[in-house]
């Protein structure tokens, strides 16, 4: 059975996800804050739902998510780290060190934390993929054409969480575990920007088969889901 372990399933992208993976009859390992969620999801998925109840700024995280994995003979396949929020301030006088700290702690050490709690996992499964959920607020590219939004704690994370990526990517590729970063697209969830216009559940549709497509000969990449091209760094 395949298995995998999506970070932020409570709800929006993160949940549609859980969904699709759960109707395909994989192994799920959601990971929310609230346990009472966590109830939920194992109630409405059945016993192929292992949830693990965690923040993934918090530093029991990583050893929260070996504990659960350890009780699976199997390895894990996928790991989308895709936890986070957003907090819509702009320009730097409307920016705190504090919002700083918190969106790296969530986007980047987060997505740190959870990697290498899921990595010996990762290790014993012939096609492991990890994706970052990223965003286009994250590429240097794009604000240096002018088209960043001014989200210093957004985008300065989800930048950080990119050289993540890659750094992952680089150390990782060989051993046969391919990390990829993706911004999902503009979705209308509770972090919705004003141009939404997507559903989460197509986007999560779309993430699960383009997954399943992923190999040893993709292209490293930070890939536009709904757009079908890859963005600039
Ligand atoms: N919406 C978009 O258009 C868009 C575009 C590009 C990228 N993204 C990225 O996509 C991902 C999902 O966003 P979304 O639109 O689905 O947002 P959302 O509806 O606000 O959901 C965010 C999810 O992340 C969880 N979460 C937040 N902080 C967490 C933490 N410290 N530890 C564990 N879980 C945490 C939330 O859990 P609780 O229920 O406990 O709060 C919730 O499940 C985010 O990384 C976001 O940056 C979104």
């Amino acid at each position: 059975m395949h298995t995998v372990l999506i970070t932020g399933a409570s709800r929006g992208f993160g949940r549609a996800l859980f969904e699709v993976y759960a109707r395909r009859g994989w192994r799920t390992f959601p990971l929310v804050r609230d346990s009472s969620v966590a109830k939920q999801l194992r109630t409405e998925a059945g016993p192929e739902c292992h949830p693990i109840v965690g923040d993934v700024s918090s530093i029991d995280t990583e050893e929260q998510i070996a504990r659960v994995l350890e009780r699976q003979p199997e390895a894990l396949d996928v790991l989308i780290n895709n936890a986070g929020h957003i907090k819509k301030h702009r320009g730097l006088q409307n920016t705190t060190v504090e919002d700083l700290l918190e969106l790296f702690g969530v986007h980047c050490i987060g997505a740190f934390r959870c990697t290498r709690g899921a990595l010996p996992f990762l290790m014993r499964s012939d096609r492991a993929v990890v994706v970052n959920i990223s965003s286009r607020w994250g590429s240097i590219g794009r604000t240096v054409l002018g088209k960043g939004g001014g989200i210093y704690s957004y985008q300065i994370a989800k930048c950080a969480q990119n050289m993540l990526t890659a750094s992952l990517d680089q150390e990782l590729r060989e051993a046969g575990v391919r990390v990829m970063a993706v911004h999902p697209g503009r979705l209308k969830t509770e972090a919705a920007a004003p141009d939404a216009d997507t559903e989460p559940q197509e986007a999560a549709r779309a993430l699960v088969d383009w997954i399943d497509r992923v190999d040893q000969h993709t292209a490293f990449g930070f890939y536009d889901l709904m757009g079908d091209r890859t963005l600039e760094w």
